[in-house]
This record gives C-alpha cells, sequence and structure tokens, in this order.
C-alpha cells in the first residue's frame, strides 16, 4: 500500500476512533445498556486495530523508530494512556466522577496524540 493511503487509512481511523470513543463516551453517562452489547465492544477494536496497523506500516515504511523519533516515543505512550483511561472511563471507573475525570483525560490525551502526529514534536504546546 502506498503511503498517501496509508495516511488517509490512519487518519480515518483515528477520527472513527475518537468518534465511537465520544459515542461510547455518551452512552456511559447516559447508563445505556447499549454499552454492554457484545457488538457494541467488537467494532471498536477493528478500527484500533486498523489504526495501529497503519501508524505501523507507515513508521516502517519512512524508517521512523523510537529510537530515532522521540515524538514516536511519546505517541505511543500517550496512546497507552489513552487506551487506559478509555477502560476507565467506559468499563473499569467505579464511580461516575471517576469516570467522567477518565473521559475528558483520554480525550486530551487523544488531542496531545493528534498534536504530536502533526508537529512531530513530543512537546505539548
Ligand atoms: C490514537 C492513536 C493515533 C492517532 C490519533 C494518530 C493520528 C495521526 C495523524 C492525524 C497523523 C497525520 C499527521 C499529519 O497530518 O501529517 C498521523 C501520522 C502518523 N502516525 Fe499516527 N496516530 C495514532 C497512532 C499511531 C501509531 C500507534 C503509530 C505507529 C506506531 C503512528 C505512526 C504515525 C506516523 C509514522 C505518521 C506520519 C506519517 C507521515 O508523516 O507521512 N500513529 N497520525
Amino acid at each position: 500500500m502506498d503511503q498517501a493511503t496509508l495516511k488517509l487509512v490512519h487518519q480515518a481511523s483515528a477520527l472513527l476512533s475518537i468518534s465511537g470513543f465520544l459515542l461510547r463516551g455518551g452512552l456511559m453517562l447516559n447508563g445505556s445498556a447499549l454499552l454492554r452489547q457484545r457488538w457494541m465492544r467488537s467494532w471498536p477494536h477493528a478500527i484500533d486495530t486498523a489504526l495501529l496497523v497503519s501508524g505501523i506500516w507507515m513508521a516502517l515504511n519512512l524508517g521512523f523508530n523510537p529510537g530515532n523519533s522521540p515524538w514516536l516515543t511519546a505517541k505511543l505512550a500517550a496512546l497507552l494512556l489513552y487506551i487506559m483511561l478509555g477502560f476507565i472511563a467506559l468499563r473499569l471507573g467505579r464511580t461516575r466522577r471517576i469516570r467522567i475525570i477518565a473521559l475528558v483525560s483520554a480525550i486530551a490525551c487523544f488531542a496531545y496524540i493528534v498534536k504530536v502526529a502533526v508537529t512531530r514534536s513530543a512537546l505539548p504546546f
């Protein structure tokens, strides 16, 4: 797959990933039972797999690795944090307050990842 197509797949899956997360966040806030349906839990995995695979593929194509690109290391660390915060917001958080804090932090984390991707700098501002 050429670089332009990979980037398009990557950007589209990033958009779908955050849209799906916001949707599930809204369902969580409304206490919707939809959130616990099996199909609701499986499609985000497909999107996140496309995001990860296209990202790794582009990094390999362009010769970026955590050793020569600190921004990529920052991006991967922030991605792990985003996944953990997402879990807390949608599943593990014991109280509504904890879930809301995790939800807002995950959204901030995602914004940081996009900022790092566009500027190729790990600095938050
Ligand atoms: C939530 C996770 C992620 C989001 C939101 C995200 C978002 C983005 C966006 C928006 C771009 C395009 C930046 C531009 O306009 O130039 C981009 C580029 C890129 N991403 Fe990701 N990304 C994520 C995860 C990853 C992962 C896991 C990897 C690799 C392991 C990765 C590797 C790359 C690379 C190498 C580019 C640069 C492509 C280029 O400049 O041609 N991304 N990412």
